[in-house]
């Protein structure tokens, strides 16, 4: 999938890594719709802002009504404090699986024709390894992301006829702002080169939708996808942190 000249859509681009996606695309010469839930929010030069809530038909009904040229659509956005399955909020744990699953499958179904119209083009989905692993004390966003992992693979096999790449990034650590945070309240800290930078993740996320991979993963994301074929266990911050 060629970049230059495509029109991406970017959800959740006022921070983390959604703001890198929006800046490197337009590096890229892709034209940009970067969105938000506050566009207000934006400072990215040279991108078309749009309101978003992904979580809002309405809102998703009238951002596929006005970018009806979007051939890249990278689903970024996602509400990531889950907490517990057992003992947690269930608002929260409800508040992760509306983004993660719900939002991302009605930006999918909004936009999956408009991809068809503009040549099939491709879909990008920001997965987690926690999808392959699971996270202590956030469950609730692991087993969302399980279910996003589900809903890639299933939206893949039912895009391929109308030739739209389906394609699944799966990172470990981000060094955003919000992981800085749930590792600081865990009480760890985590050594630099554990993390990889929203930038640096960003550019591994293009080379691999430009070379038509359907799974882009990072060091930890590859860690996690092989771990798969053991026993189930959870994602080790607290190892993470002492090595
Ligand atoms: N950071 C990591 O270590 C890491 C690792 C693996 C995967 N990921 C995934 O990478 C993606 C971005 O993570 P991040 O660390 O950049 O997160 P972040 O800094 O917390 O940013 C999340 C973004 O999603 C937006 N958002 C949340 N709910 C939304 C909704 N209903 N509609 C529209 N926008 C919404 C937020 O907007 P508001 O400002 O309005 O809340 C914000 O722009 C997520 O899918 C996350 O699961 C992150």
């Amino acid at each position: 999938m060629e970049l230059r000249g495509a029109t991406a859509l970017v959800t959740g681009t006022n921070r983390g890594i959604g703001r890198h996606f929006a800046i490197e695309l337009l590096r890229r010469g892709a034209k940009v719709y970067a969105t938000a839930r506050r566009p207000e929010l934006v400072e990215i030069p040279g991108a078309e802002l749009l309101r978003l809530d992904i979580t809002d038909q309405a809102s998703v009904d009238a951002a596929a009504a006005v970018a009806t040229d979007v051939d890249v659509l990278i689903n970024n956005a996602a509400f990531t404090a889950g907490g517990s399955l057992v003992a947690g909020d269930l608002d929260a744990i409800r508040q992760v699986m509306d983004s993660n699953y719900y939002g991302t499958l009605a930006m999918i179904r909004a936009f999956a024709p408009i991809l068809a119209r503009n040549g099939g083009g491709a879909i990008l989905n920001v997965l987690s390894a926690a999808a392959w692993t699971t996270v202590d004390g956030n469950t609730a966003y692991a087993a969302a992301k399980s279910a996003e992992w589900g809903l890639t693979n299933g939206v893949r096999i039912e895009l391929a006829g109308q030739g739209t790449l389906v394609a699944a990034l799966v990172p470990g650590l981000v060094a955003t702002e919000t992981l800085k945070d749930f590792v600081r309240n865990a009480g760890l800290v985590i050594p630099d080169d554990a993390m990889i930078e929203p930038a640096d993740l960003v550019r591994l996320a293009l080379d691999g939708l430009e070379a038509g991979e359907v799974e882009i993963l990072d060091r930890l994301g590859a860690d996690a996808k092989a771990a798969l074929a053991g026993p189930p266990r959870a994602f080790d911050l607290a190892a993470v942190a002492g090595s």
